[in-house]
């Protein structure tokens, strides 16, 4: 299927691991041009380095940060047609899973909304008088199963997570008449860094549950969050996704959340 997304010029942030770098991949496949950002670049996204990729070093944790980096898209590339707010989860220096209502402190609640929704806003804000301007703009915002399904732990991101979902519905509301249309997408656990690196998600339930990293990984948290397909999803099972609603062959879609989450969600 031709996604019809050649010179179409999309911003993706987090873009230099796991699911944004699986989504800047895709994209520059299907022939756009891709703005990837995130703090440092990396081998993975150095690799895919062209006339087509441009790596805008900046930490979204800074205010002005989301802003530069749309002004620069179209500074570059002339103009706008995807967004793709995919940085997110824990906050520089934080760790996830956090078990427990009381462990997150108002300064990790803080961090947590700062890095997962107030950068997304603010990267809203920036991008939709460029997107305006495009005949086919779409913004994918990458959300959490944990949106729409808590459980007694990671409080602070589960909750800026269904904020992001709400947000996504009413951006839908207000600009899908004016042509921009607004998704999310909302992975189950994701084989990604958050994962697999050391003193990660899996080395933190390990701990936790008597195990170790590769039995969490292998087995240990498909059991424990009920996954269905028995397995992790894996970035690119997201980017596809992703890489659909970025695409015009996606113009009746908007409003919608959809779970690439193993099996994870069980509500209908
Ligand atoms: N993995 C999962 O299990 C899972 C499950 C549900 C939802 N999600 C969601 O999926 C999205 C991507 O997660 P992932 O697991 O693919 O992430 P990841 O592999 O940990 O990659 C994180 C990306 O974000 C960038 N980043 C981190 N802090 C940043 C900052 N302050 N400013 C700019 N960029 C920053 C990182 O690059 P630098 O470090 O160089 O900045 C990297 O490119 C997130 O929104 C997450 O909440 C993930």
């Amino acid at each position: 299927m031709d996604l019809q997304l050649t010179g179409r010029v999309a911003v993706v942030t987090g873009a230099s691991k796991g699911i944004g770098l699986a989504v800047t991949r895709t994209l520059l496949d299907e022939g756009a041009r891709v703005v990837a950002v995130s703090r440092k670049s990396g081998g993975e996204l150095d690799a895919l380095a062209g006339p087509n990729l441009l790596h805008v070093a900046a930490d979204l944790m800074d205010p002005d940060a989301p802003g530069l980096a749309v002004e620069r898209a179209v500074e570059v590339f002339g103009g706008l047609d995807v967004l793709v707010n995919n940085a997110g989860g824990p906050p520089p220096g934080a760790d996830l899973p956090r078990f427990g209502f009381t462990t997150p402190t108002d300064d990790d609640w803080r961090d947590m909304f700062e890095f997962n929704l107030f950068a997304v806003v603010r990267a809203l804000r920036a991008a939709i008088p460029h997107l305006l301007e495009s005949d086919a703009a779409s913004i994918v915002n990458v959300s959490s199963g944990n949106a729409r399904h808590p459980g007694p732990m990671n409080f602070d991101y589960n909750a800026a997570k269904a904020a992001l979902t709400n947000l996504t519905k009413g951006l839908s509301e207000e600009y899908a008449p004016q042509g921009i249309r607004v998704n999310t997408v909302s992975p189950g656990p994701v084989r990604t860094a958050w994962w697999t690196d050391e003193g990660g998600a899996a080395d933190i339930i390990a701990g936790a549950t008597g195990s170790d990293r590769d039995a969490v990984l292998e087995r240990g948290a498909a059991e424990m969050m009920s996954l269905t397909t028995g397995r992790l999803v894996e970035p690119q099972e997201v980017a596809d996704v992703i890489a659909l609603l970025a695409s015009p062959r996606s113009a009746s879609t908007t409003g919608a959340d959809f779970a690439v989450d193993s099996g994870f969600l069980k509500e209908i």
